[in-house]
Formats: C-alpha cells, sequence, structure tokens
C-alpha cells in the first residue's frame, strides 16, 4: 500500500527500488525546511503489520466501512465491469478487498499488481492463483506514482479496469492526485477505475481514526524513525518524538507529523541534524474529499461519472468512474 508528498518529483525518487533510496530521501527530508518525508516509507515489514493492526482498530472505520460497501454492491459492480475483465490493482494492496471483487466479477481473464516491492506480488500472486484457476495473475513492479507501462492487452478480452482502494488517493496532495487520475484514464481507457474514497466528515471522527486510543498509529508513524536507526545506522531517540496528527478542515486533510519533544541533535549515516523543541517532520497527508469534490477532479483527469456506492452514515465512498474510448 502503499502510497505514495508523498510524491516529491525530487531526483531522490528517480531510482525508489534501488538501494540506498531511504537514506537519500530522509538525509534530504531533514535538510529542507519545512521537514517532509514520503509516507511510502513507513512500509516496511513492521509497519505493513503495524499498517494491518490500524485496520482493525474501533476507531479507524475506513477499512472496514470500504469492505462492507464492496460486499453489499459486489454484484451492482461486477455487472459495471462486465465479463472477462482484467484487473489493474494499484498498489499491492490488502487481497482481502481484491478477492472480493475478483470472487464477484464473471471470468475475470486476469489480475495485474502493481507495486514497488516485488516481494509483496509474488507470495500474493501465488495464493490467487491456487483460488482462481483460470485467473491469470502477473504481477508488474513499477511506482505507479511515476509514468509507467503496462502489459499489452489479452486479445479479445474484456475491460480493464483499475483498482485503488483504501483511500490511497487520499496521500496525494491535489496536484498530485490528478497526474495519477491522468495516467489512469490513460491505461485504463475503453475500461474505467473503482477508486475508495474517504469522505469529510465530524473532525472529532477524524481526529479519532488517526489518534487511537492504543497508539497503534503512533508506533506506525515512530516506526520511520526505528526503520531508520536499524537501516541506516540512525540514532534517533524513539521517547523524544512525539506522534503529531490533527485534521486541516480548510484543506480536508489530516496531517501527520513526528514531533521533537525538546532540543536535540540527530546524527544519520554520519551527518548531524538539530531539531528545536516542538519541531516537526511531516510524514503523511490523508486527504478526505466530498463526493463533487472526487468526480469534480476525475472528470479533470478524463473519466466519466459513474455511480458511487456509499455506507448509510456516508463515512466512505466507493466510485465507478468510466474512462472514454
Ligand atoms: C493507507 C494511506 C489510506 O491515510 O488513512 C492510516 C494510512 N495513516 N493511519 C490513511 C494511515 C495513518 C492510510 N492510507
Amino acid at each position: 500500500m502503499t502510497p505514495p508528498s508523498a510524491l516529491s518529483s525530487s531526483d531522490a525518487r528517480r531510482d525508489d527500488a534501488g538501494d540506498g533510496a531511504f537514506a537519500r530521501e530522509l538525509l534530504q527530508a531533514l535538510s529542507q525546511r519545512p521537514r517532509r518525508i514520503s509516507p511510502k516509507w513507513f512500509y516496511d515489514a513492521r509497519g505493513s503489520q503495524l499498517f494491518d493492526r490500524i485496520c482493525e482498530l474501533p476507531e479507524y472505520y475506513p477499512t472496514r466501512t470500504e469492505l462492507d460497501i464492496l460486499r453489499r454492491h459486489a454484484d451492482e459492480i461486477a455487472q459495471r465491469i462486465g465479463r472477462g475483465a482484467e484487473i489493474v490493482e494499484f498498489g499491492a494492496g490488502s487481497l482481502v478487498k481484491v478477492r472480493l471483487l475478483l470472487d464477484a466479477l464473471d471470468a475475470p481473464r486476469r489480475y495485474l499488481p502493481i507495486d514497488i516491492s516485488g516481494e509483496h506480488l509474488e507470495a500474493a500472486a501465488r495464493q490467487l492463483r491456487a483460488d482462481h484457476p483460470g485467473l491469470a495473475v502477473q504481477p508488474v513492479v513499477a511506482d505507479y506514482t511515476r509514468p509507467f507501462a503496462l502489459p499489452a492487452p489479452l486479445p479479445g478480452q474484456g475491460r480493464r479496469v483499475g483498482f485503488f482502494p483504501g483511500s490511497t488517493i487520499g496521500n496525494f496532495e491535489p496536484e498530485e492526485a490528478l497526474t495519477f487520475l491522468r495516467q489512469a484514464a490513460r491505461l485504463l481507457r475503453g475500461g474505467g477505475l473503482l477508486l475508495g474514497v474517504d469522505l469529510v466528515k465530524r473532525p472529532a471522527l477524524l481526529h479519532a481514526a488517526y489518534n487511537d486510543a492504543q497508539g497503534v498509529t503512533a508506533a506506525f508513524n515512530l516506526n520511520l524513525l526505528a526503520r531508520a536507526n536499524a537501516e541506516l545506522g540512525a540514532d534517533f531517540d524513539l521517547s523524544a518524538f512525539d506522534h503529531a496528527a490533527f485534521y486541516n478542515a480548510p484543506l480536508h486533510r489530516i496531517e501527520m507529523y513526528l514531533q521533537s519533544r525538546r532540543a536535540q541533535a540527530v546524527k544519520v549515516q554520519g551527518r548531524r541534524f538539530e531539531f528545536e523543541e516542538g519541531e516537526t517532520l511531516h510524514t503523511e497527508f490523508s486527504h478526505k474529499f466530498t463526493i463533487e469534490g472526487l468526480r469534480a477532479l476525475a472528470v479533470r483527469a478524463g473519466f466519466g461519472i459513474g455511480p458511487v456506492w456509499t455506507d448509510p452514515e456516508r463515512l466512505f465512498s466507493v466510485h465507478w468512474l468510466p474512462a472514454a474510448q
């Protein structure tokens, strides 16, 4: 999941998959003001585990709500998509979600999960092949936040359909979301995108979802520093940083930071960086949308507007966005 400013277009991003990218990006993040790093670095093995735990938290409504929506409307969604479709998933997401979709579809032909990390992908592919003998599972190792190509469509197949659940699109800044959607519209021509989007809601609910009582989200955020210590020999004192997350209502987004509890210095790969008391490292945006706002963005990116499915409380939304031929 795997997400994405996330999508800074800095030179450092040009070879993410390669060694040293985390070191380069962290050093760059610490050198700039305001300090800021991509949320994609959350997702090492421990970070992915912590994210899975977040998805189970009572306060974190998005995962269970989206799953409910997908379950409840699976038949209608399958009808929109049609027979013999090819599913392109952006990020090697939760197999639970794509399985729900594949199980509902009429004879899906091929599943193309796209992810920066190949490891994730192969294990997932093996499991799916076993359960869907008629389905070609063909992982694509790529960074979907940048231009990339897909294998040629199979001859005589159904639609090519993108699947981007979890409101991961919320990690992007609006301009980046537009760039992503434009690329998706190009890749999915003649098909469409099934997009999961978290909705604007009462700030207290949003605040709770990103400040859970058990502190799992805090551990997830702080894991970035633990990872830097383990992988880069950094000396972050985890007890000297707070998890800070708040809802920026005018900008419709949760902003997440690591905040220094006191004046301190840290070392990363021999370089020394000073934090003032209260100084922050920005780690994530999680944008929330209105249905109309999301649709306007989709139209600007070249999509048409299809049905939207929501839960009774209107916490979360799943959009069908047709891509013109
Ligand atoms: C995976 C990016 C959708 O923004 O809600 C959960 C990540 N961060 N709690 C989100 C996350 C803090 C999540 N996304």
